[in-house]
């Protein structure tokens, strides 16, 4: 696959991450010195690193129930619109918001390599500029993008890092042909194992994030020359054609199951998901339907310290089938 190609005529640059990707747009748009930059409250606290890195300070909008978004809090330099999950956001109201207050429109689509909307454009393409993290749906050891719409962009990429990356994707890779060759779900497998230790010395399943990532961005900015690599062997219709496959199974395993409610209840022509998204209050169904298709169940987001603590219910009961 490649994004160049893909996602031209945006300028397309490679990051570690979508964080530092994000960084370099907030800097090239003058979202710097203390500028504020409008994020959704529902969203992940990681998020508030790269605002902070730029210099800008973040303002929040709400989402509804359906991750819709209300009202934009005026005098923003930028405002976020997040594709939530790969499914398409509504861009209207955030092109009437910049148009009304000089403001740019930045497309986080961290969620939906690939993904496009009800008209065919793809979802990073639709703003100013975009980011996209790649891999969240592909097994990279890293890899964000920035996809910059506006003419004449131009942005010094950084050059790739031939020594990061290569442990975490020379284990991923083993345990990929094993799994190819045995048919078990080995990787589902290695993951269960280390968060039921987790669990069993008394700390979260996962590991949360900290304060600090609130406050910076880590790791070095270049994207590994291994992930490059990588994402550029791999098969842009079939990784879509995955998505949507397995969103429809899951989907199907999910709907009417006791105390979940779905979040996106169809799948539009061109949406490429990262994952079903649900309202549920418990863990189980999901873990068992994700065994079953070999995923991950998870809940997002780890919300910034600034929203937990007033979180509505519909903050804190979002889990999902990670297809990853
Ligand atoms: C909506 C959204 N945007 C951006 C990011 C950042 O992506 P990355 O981890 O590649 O920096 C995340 C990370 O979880 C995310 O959920």
């Amino acid at each position: 696959m490649d994004l160049r190609a893909l996602y031209a005529p945006a300028h397309v640059t490679h990051w570690s991450l979508a964080r530092h990707a994000l960084v370099e747009a907030l800097r090239s748009c003058g979202a710097t010195g203390g500028a504020t930059v409008l994020l959704p409250s529902f969203v992940c606290r990681d998020l508030l690193g790269a605002v902070a890195a730029a210099g800008a300070r973040h303002a929040y909008y709400d989402v509804d129930e359906r991750l819709q978004p209300g009202d934009l809090p005026a005098g923003a330099r930028a405002v976020l619109a997040v594709d939530y999950f790969g499914f398409a956001a509504p861009m209207e109201p955030f092109r009437d918001y910049c148009r009304a207050q000089g403001a740019v429109l930045i497309e986080d689509n961290a969620h939906g390599l690939l993904s496009r909307d009800a008209d065919g454009a793809l979802l990073g393409t639709r703003g100013d500029l975009g980011i996209l993290s790649m891999r969240k749906s592909l097994r990279l050891a890293d890899g964000g993008a920035l996809l910059d719409c506006r003419p004449g962009a131009a942005h010094d990429e950084p050059a790739c890092d031939p020594d990061a990356g290569q442990g975490g994707a020379g284990i991923r890779a083993a345990v990929a042909s094993v799994e190819r060759r045995t048919g078990l779900p080995v990787m589902a497998a290695m993951r269960a194992g280390v968060r039921a230790a987790r669990r069993a010395a008394g700390r979260p399943a996962l590991p949360s994030s900290g304060d600090e990532d609130e406050r910076r961005v880590p790791g070095d900015t270049a994207i590994s020359c291994s992930s490059l690599d990588r994402l550029s062997r791999a098969d842009a219709p079939h990784e879509a054609e995955r998505r949507r496959e397995l969103w429809r199974e899951v989907t199907a395993d999910l709907d009417g199951a006791r105390g979940v409610r779905l979040i996106h209840d169809r799948l539009p022509d061109g949406s490429v998901p990262y994952g079903v998204a649900v309202h549920a209050d418990s863990d189980d169904v999901l873990r068992a339907v994700a065994r079953r298709h070999r995923a991950t169940a998870m809940t997002w987001p780890a919300l910034p310290a600034d929203v937990a603590p007033t979180a509505p219910a519909h903050y804190r009961d979002v889990r999902l089938v990670n297809f990853l």
